[in-house]
């Protein structure tokens, strides 16, 4: 049996993370393939999806492309299969984040993806060619290839033969910022330290991306008792994801419900206003956390972020109950995600799946706040 040893560094909108070892025991590789059939799987000539400028849809090109080359020994090169669409990806479309710094044209989006390896540097021995790699990189993944520095990128991991592509591709970043927010920042306890039913959590949101998996996460290694909030079409879903309770917010007030909740995890934020409704049902030591910090579908301005700085200096230090917004994704904790994964005791939702090259079609479906689950693109 070999081992593999990846990581990843990475920003989203500002945070970064450290680095950390995903050990994940896989096959040694490719038995019986030969050189000519793995350089078939990787031309000179390839497809990324770029935008040319910010903007809708239309600023989608199918692009023909010299394919990624290995430019570091420790790189190796990967033929996508299928790569997870996120929010993230069309409010960067939009140019929501433009206040953040420039960026060059044209780029490709595309922040978790799973595929094969087909070309690796001379110094990474511990992954080998036709291995099969998942995990989030700081952009790019809407592409035929990727090339990954497997010393800087710190998210990323040997896929377990027990899940597919598809399910690998929309795990990563749901599943990192769930954990985040109820592990990192909820500062609930996981595994031996979790005790079955001692903590309640509350999903608002938790039939999307990030929700499906922060239900599972809170279930599975937090033991906790989970009320889930989402609409009655999807409640079925999120019951099956193992919500103790769901209750559909288009016809009950759930504000008017329980009232001792340890976290209370906000996945969809906007106008809402979360944060004041549910203050009073959390318990004196609760913690309200924020997975939806930016105003879905304006540009995020400077003015926005000295008032969200206000916000949360104001919650942090005057609210009545802790508050924390998660701001982006700590990749060295893939590694702690892998196993549940593997093992099936956390899935992906996958809502839809599209062509990547028909990615258009899956921002407009992303943009409408309905997807249950995760919407895959695939090569
Ligand atoms: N901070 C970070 O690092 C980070 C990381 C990931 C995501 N995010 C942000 O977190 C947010 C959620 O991401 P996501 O991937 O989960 O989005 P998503 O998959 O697009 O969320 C869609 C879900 O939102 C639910 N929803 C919409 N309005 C609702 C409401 N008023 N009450 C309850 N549920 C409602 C819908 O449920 P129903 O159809 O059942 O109503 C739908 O299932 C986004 O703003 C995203 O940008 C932040």
């Amino acid at each position: 049996m070999a081992q593999a040893t990846s990581s990843t560094s990475e920003t989203i909108v500002g945070s970064t993370t450290t680095i950390v070892e995903t050990t994940v025991e896989v096959r040694s590789v490719a038995p019986g393939k030969t050189k000519r059939q793995i350089d078939n799987l990787y031309p000179p000539k390839s497809h990324a999806l770029q935008i040319s400028k910010y903007g809708d849809t239309s600023v989608f090109q199918w692009a023909e492309v010299s394919t990624v080359q290995i430019q570091s020994p420790y790189d190796v090169i990967i033929k996508v299969s299928a790569a997870g669409v996120n929010p993230f990806d069309y409010k960067f479309r939009k140019g929501n984040y433009a206040v953040f710094g420039k960026v060059r044209f044209p780029l490709v989006l595309g922040l978790e993806f799973s595929g094969i390896v087909v070309a690796k540097g001379e110094k990474v021995n511990k992954v080998h060619l036709l291995d099969k790699i998942w995990g989030t990189i700081r952009g790019g993944c809407y592409s035929e290839f990727i090339r990954v520095n497997t010393a800087t990128e710190y998210g990323v991991a040997l896929k377990p033969t027990s899940i597919s592509h598809i399910e690998a591709a929309g795990a990563p970043i749901g599943a990192l910022s769930a954990y985040g927010a109820l592990v990192t920042l909820g500062e609930l306890p996981v595994g031996d330290k979790a005790e079955a039913g001692k903590h309640k959590v509350l999903i608002i949101g938790a039939s999307g991306g990030v929700g499906t998996f922060a239900v599972q996460i809170a279930k599975v290694l937090c033991k906790a008792k989970v009320t889930a909030i989402c609409s009655g079409a999807n409640a079925e879903l999120v019951r099956g994801l193992g919500a103790d309770k769901v209750v559909d917010y288009t016809i009950q007030d759930f504000t008017a419900d329980d009232n001792d909740y340890d976290v209370v995890v906000d996945c969809v934020g906007h106008q809402n206003d979360f944060y004041h409704k549910t203050i009073p049902l959390l318990k004196k030591k609760g913690t309200f956390v924020s997975v939806a910090y930016d105003n879905d579908d304006d540009k995020v301005s400077l003015g926005d972020l000295t008032k969200m700085g206000f916000q949360y200096v104001g919650r942090k230090f005057f609210g009545a109950r802790k508050y924390r917004a998660l701001y982006g994704v700590n990749r060295k904790d893939f590694s702690k995600l892998v196993p549940y994964f593997e093992r099936h005791e956390i899935k992906t939702v996958v809502a839809e799946k599209f062509p990547l090259r028909e990615a258009a079609k899956a921002h407009e479906k992303i943009e409408t706040h309905r997807t249950a689950g995760k919407i895959i693109l695939t090569t």
